[in-house]
C-alpha cells in the first residue's frame, strides 16, 4: 500500500487512532527494559504481563533525500513506578533533520533535548503542532487517562538513533506526583564530557 510515486491520500482515523488500511507496529513493555527509572516496578509489572505501550502506523517511503516519512502513533495510558508510559525516544541518524508532531487526541508531553543537553518539554493536546528542529532527540509521554495519539512527518532518510537514549535516558523524566505530571531530573543523565 502507498507504494506509488504519484500523489496519494490516506485517512487518519482519530476516533480509532489508526491509519485505515495499515497494520500497526507495536512496542510492548518488555521492549523498554532499562528505560524506566524504577527497575523493580518495571520487573514487577512485567511479571503480571507484557502490555502494548504504543502502536505506530508508518507510511513508508523510499529512504532517500526528498521523500517524506509520515504516520500516526498511539500511546496507551499508564505508569511504571509513577513514571508515565512513553516512547523509546531517539535522535535521528541524520542528526540535521527535523520533524513535525501534531496531536490528534489525548494529553501528553513531548520531551526533547540536543546532544549537548539543552532540553525542552512541550505540552501536547488536540490541535497542538510541535516543530522539532534538526538535532533534537524526541520522546512522547502520555500524561492523561486516555490514549494519546499524534501524527508525525519527517524526511524519509532521517533514520533512528536509539543508542544514547537507551544508555542513559533523557535529561528530564515525567512522573506523577500528587496526581499531576511533574518533571524531575534524570539521575542517570551525564553531560557529554563525562560519558564513557
Ligand atoms: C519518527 C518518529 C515517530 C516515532 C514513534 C515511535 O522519526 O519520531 O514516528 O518513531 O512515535 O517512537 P520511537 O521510535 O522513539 O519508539
Ligand atoms: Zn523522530
Amino acid at each position: 500500500m502507498f507504494a506509488m510515486s504519484t500523489p496519494f491520500a490516506y485517512t487518519l482515523d482519530s476516533i480509532q487512532e489508526r491509519i485505515e488500511g495499515l497494520t500497526p507496529t507495536s512496542r510492548r513493555l518488555s521492549s523498554l527494559r532499562g528505560q524506566f527509572l524504577d527497575s523493580r516496578a518495571f520487573d514487577a509489572q512485567l511479571a503480571q504481563g507484557d502490555p502494548v505501550l504504543y502502536e505506530y502506523y508508518p507510511v513508508h517511503r523510499p529512504e532517500v533525500a526528498g521523500e517524506l516519512f509520515s504516520g500516526l502513533t498511539t500511546l496507551y495510558p499508564g505508569t511504571v513506578g509513577g513514571e508515565y508510559f512513553m516512547t523509546k525516544g531517539h535522535f535521528h541518524a541524520l542528526l540535521e533533520t527535523g520533524e513535525i508532531y501534531s496531536c490528534l487526541s489525548g494529553q501528553g508531553k513531548l520531551v526533547m533535548e540536543t546532544p549537548e543537553g539543552t532540553w525542552q518539554v512541550t505540552d501536547m493536546s488536540p490541535g497542538v503542532v510541535v516543530y522539532i528542529p534538526p538535532r533534537w532527540a524526541h520522546r512522547t509521554v502520555n500524561t492523561g487517562p486516555n490514549k494519546f495519539s499524534f501524527f508525525w512527518v519527517c524526511p524519509a532518510d532521517a533514520g533512528h538513533d536509539y543508542g544514547s537514549i537507551e544508555r542513559q535516558g533523557f535529561r528530564k523524566r515525567v512522573v506523577e506526583q500528587n496526581g499531576s505530571p511533574t518533571l524531575i531530573d534524570n539521575p542517570h543523565w551525564l553531560p557529554p564530557a563525562q560519558r564513557v
